[in-house]
């Protein structure tokens, strides 16, 4: 199977392919980013390999500045676009990383027109929806890393607070990747005991919580300068679910046509059947009064960011 990695001298390029190549799930791994980070691309690659000689891995990993290496990719991952800086907001970066999605997409439609999109740049609703249009592929096989991300910071932050593995929590962010992520607590589970019979009444502040997972990512921007490890391997728990069929139920940025309180023609993070072949069903889900209302409130608000951004392009 083989995965090409668009924008792989970023940070998160560079380590959503390292964790990619530890999975073990694709024997090709590309890495393709423009002529003058090639030498930085081909010493990452260089030095991926040593680590996999570390795990007895046989992986193929290319460095690239050709497009056409694209050729007969089964996933692209788009990582290209201006990096959010300390104090900007995933919308202020908006414009000039829609343009580089949407180039970026026609020549994957081009080059492997039987690929699966996994966008991560940001803002990437706004990102998946014109990632969508410029490739003209069909809605199943273009969504978003957003919200996967988002709820595994959710179930992070609810596993130290109970003190309880992080396997034994199911939660799910929905939304916006961004201000107006909706976290599902109606539906969050600790060993399979709803959250609302298992946290003492007042126990546990979620809104607090949700304004750290709403935060998380600039918290680290500010330490870092940018976030990688977790994108990184959020973008490896999407690539094996597809590449391995797992039929997996992961919240990713897609492509709305009423499956959920008939919210129409905008990309939001749903929960998705996931598979080879891409999503294989939106999964449509009952939410609480509060949690309706801030999906739809979220719903409006990407719309109209996209709105804007579309107009700024030629598609
Ligand atoms: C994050 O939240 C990169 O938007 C991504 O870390």
């Amino acid at each position: 199977m083989k995965v090409s990695i668009v924008g792989a001298s970023g940070k998160v390029g560079k380590s959503a392919a390292f964790c990619l190549a530890e999975e073990n799930v694709a024997n090709q791994l590309v890495l393709i980013g423009r002529k003058e980070s090639f030498e930085r691309i081909e010493g990452e690659s260089l030095d991926m390999y040593d680590a996999m000689a570390a795990k007895d891995i046989r992986i193929s990993i290319k460095a690239s500045c050709d497009m056409e290496d694209l050729q007969d990719s089964d996933v692209v991952v788009i990582t290209a676009g201006v990096p959010r800086q300390a104090g900007m907001s995933r919308l202020d970066i908006a414009v000039p990383n829609a343009k580089i999605v949407a180039e970026y997409s026609r020549i994957i439609a081009e080059h492997s027109p039987h690929s699966i999109i996994l966008v991560v740049t940001n803002p990437v609703d706004v990102m998946t929806y014109v990632a969508l249009k410029a490739s003209g592929f069909d809605k199943n096989k273009v969504f978003g890393l957003g919200n996967h991300l988002d709820s595994l910071r959710l179930k992070n932050m609810l596993a130290k607070h109970f003190n309880i593995h992080v396997s034994e929590i199911h939660t799910r962010v929905i939304g916006e990747h961004g201000d107006h992520m909706v976290p599902l607590v109606s539906s969050t589970s600790i060993g399979g005991i709803l959250l609302k019979n298992y946290a003492l009444n007042g126990s546990i502040d979620i809104e607090g919580m949700v304004r750290k997972v709403i935060n998380a990512g600039s918290y680290v921007i500010d330490k870092k300068g940018s976030t990688e490890y977790g994108p990184a391997y959020a973008i490896a728990n999407i690539i094996t679910t597809i590449l391995n069929d797992e039929k997996r139920i992961l919240t990713v940025s897609t492509y709305l046509d009423g499956e959920i309180e008939d919210i129409k023609d905008v990309c939001l993070g749903v929960p998705v059947k996931l598979g080879v072949n891409g999503i294989e069903r939106i999964i449509p889900i009952k939410m609480n009064d509060n949690e309706t209302k801030a999906l739809i409130n979220a719903a409006k608000v990407v719309k109209e960011n996209t709105d804007k951004v579309m107009l700024s392009l030629d598609i």
